[in-house]
């Protein structure tokens, strides 16, 4: 009885973005982590970013296959993780130009009204603070509704296992913190999943 209770429960649909292309990203490690965080309380896809087309406008009447998946995918999700490295203490272009699909063509705009958590890492001090501030301001103004909060993370060899377990407590604390109320967030902003859940 408690199984099928638990199982008519609809979990918010988080997709989770990752501003880095490279094979052993730091930033997809600490995805993985958040998502591992958060078991339970949401389900959460990895939307790939890699494969999209350079932005071009001369495309957004004929949009490839690739981000016509992509678009499809943020509509699907009650809310978004963005997890980004800093590059040249801004956001990488692979992002960059996610978002600028995302955005696009003129009233398809996929990101607005959906909650978001952006964080990251890098191996500074300052963790991706400044990637993550010019992001801010770039989704906020996109409409997204974002989590509160600054989580500026950095990162050391061994601070998530090879199973996605951030070893250093005070951390894996701190960010728990952040996906619980991300879960929150994203449940008290959508509907079906309240409903599902009654
Ligand atoms: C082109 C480039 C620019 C970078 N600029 C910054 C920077 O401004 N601030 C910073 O903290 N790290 C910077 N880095 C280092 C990245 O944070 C580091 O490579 C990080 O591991 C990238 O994240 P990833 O492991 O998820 O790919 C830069 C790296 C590259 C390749």
């Amino acid at each position: 009885m408690l199984n099928s209770l638990h199982n008519s429960v609809h979990l918010p649909r988080i997709a989770v973005i990752v501003g880095s292309n490279r094979h052993d990203s730091s930033n997809r490690k600490l995805a993985q982590a958040l998502v591992r965080l958060g078991a339970g309380q949401f389900d959460a896809s990895f939307v790939r970013i890699d494969d999209l087309p350079m932005y071009n406008q001369d495309n957004e009447g004929d949009l490839s296959s690739e981000v016509v998946r992509f678009k499809n995918e943020l509509a699907r999700a009650d809310g978004v993780l963005i997890v980004t490295p800093e590059h040249d203490r801004s956001i990488p272009a692979v992002l960059k130009n996610a978002v600028d699909w995302g955005a696009r063509p003129w009233g398809k705009n996929s990101w607005s009204g959906k909650p978001a958590f952006i964080t990251g890492t890098s191996p500074g001090a300052i963790g991706s603070a400044l990637a993550q501030q010019h992001l801010r301001s770039v989704m906020t103004g996109l409409g997204m509704i974002l989590l509160g909060g600054e989580a500026y993370v950095t990162f050391k060899p061994n601070l998530i296992d090879e199973h996605g377990v951030i070893n250093d407590d005070s951390t894996r604390k701190f960010l728990a913190d952040f996906v619980d109320r991300f879960a929150q967030l994203v449940t008290q902003l959508a509907p079906a999943a309240r409903a599902s859940a009654a």
